[in-house]
C-alpha cells in the first residue's frame, strides 16, 4: 500500500523475486507508485483511505499472505487491522519508538541525534506503534545535510524491508 513516490514498492518487486507482489493499492491519484506499477506490470488499484472495506475485499480476494505499508500515509482502522491479524507491516524512517509521525528524518537531525535509522514493525491502531520486527541504524555526521541523510536512510530501508519480508514470509 502506497501514497507517494513508491521507491520502496519498486525495491520490493526487484529484491523479493521469490514472492509475488499481487496487488499495489495507492490512495493518491497519479502518485509515483502508480507509474512504477504500470512500468513493472504489477496489478494496481486506486482506492481512497476511506474505502477500507473495498481494500479489505481486494486483499481477501487476492488471498494475500502479507500487506506492506510502504509509504501509506494514513492510520488504519481496527476493523481493517483485525481482518489481517499479524499480516500488516510498516516501514518507518526512524528508530522507533523515537520520532513517530511525519518529517522524522529532519526531526532526528535537528534534535542533535548522532544516530537515526529505519524500523519495520507490525501495524496496530496507533501511529507507528506496533511490535518492532527489525531496525537498521544510520549515522548522522556533523556536516550532514537533510538530503544526504535522507538518501542514506532510504538506502537502509531498501536493505531492511526486503529482508524482513523474506523473514516473515519464509515462516509460511
Ligand atoms: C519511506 O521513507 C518510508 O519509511 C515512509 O515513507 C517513505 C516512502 O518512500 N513510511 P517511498 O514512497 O517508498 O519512496
Amino acid at each position: 500500500m502506497c501514497s507517494g513516490n513508491g521507491s520502496n514498492f519498486e525495491n520490493i518487486v526487484h529484491s523479493c523475486p521469490e514472492h509475488d507482489v499481487v496487488l499495489m493499492i495507492y490512495n493518491k491519484e497519479n502518485c509515483g507508485a502508480k507509474e512504477r506499477a504500470i512500468r513493472l506490470g504489477i496489478p494496481h488499484c486506486h482506492l481512497k483511505s476511506t474505502e477500507e472495506s473495498e481494500i479489505t475485499r481486494r486483499f481477501t480476494e487476492a488471498n494475500v499472505d502479507l500487506i506492506v505499508l510502504a509509504g501509506w500515509m494514513r492510520v488504519l482502522s481496527s476493523e481493517f487491522i483485525n481482518s489481517f491479524p499479524d499480516k500488516i507491516i510498516n516501514i518507518h524512517p526512524s528508530l522507533l519508538p523515537k520520532y513517530k509521525g511525519l518529517n522524522v528524518i529532519e526531526r532526528a537531525m535537528e534534535s542533535g541525534e548522532v544516530v537515526t535509522g529505519c524500523t519495520v514493525h507490525y501495524v496496530n491502531e496507533e501511529l507507528d506503534s506496533g511490535d518492532i520486527i527489525d531496525q537498521s541504524t544510520v549515522q548522522i555526521y556533523p556536516d550532514d545535510t537533510i538530503e544526504l541523510l535522507t538518501q542514506r536512510v532510504h538506502q537502509a530501508e531498501y536493505r531492511l524491508l526486503p529482508s524482513v519480508i523474506n523473514q516473515v514470509l519464509d515462516k509460511f
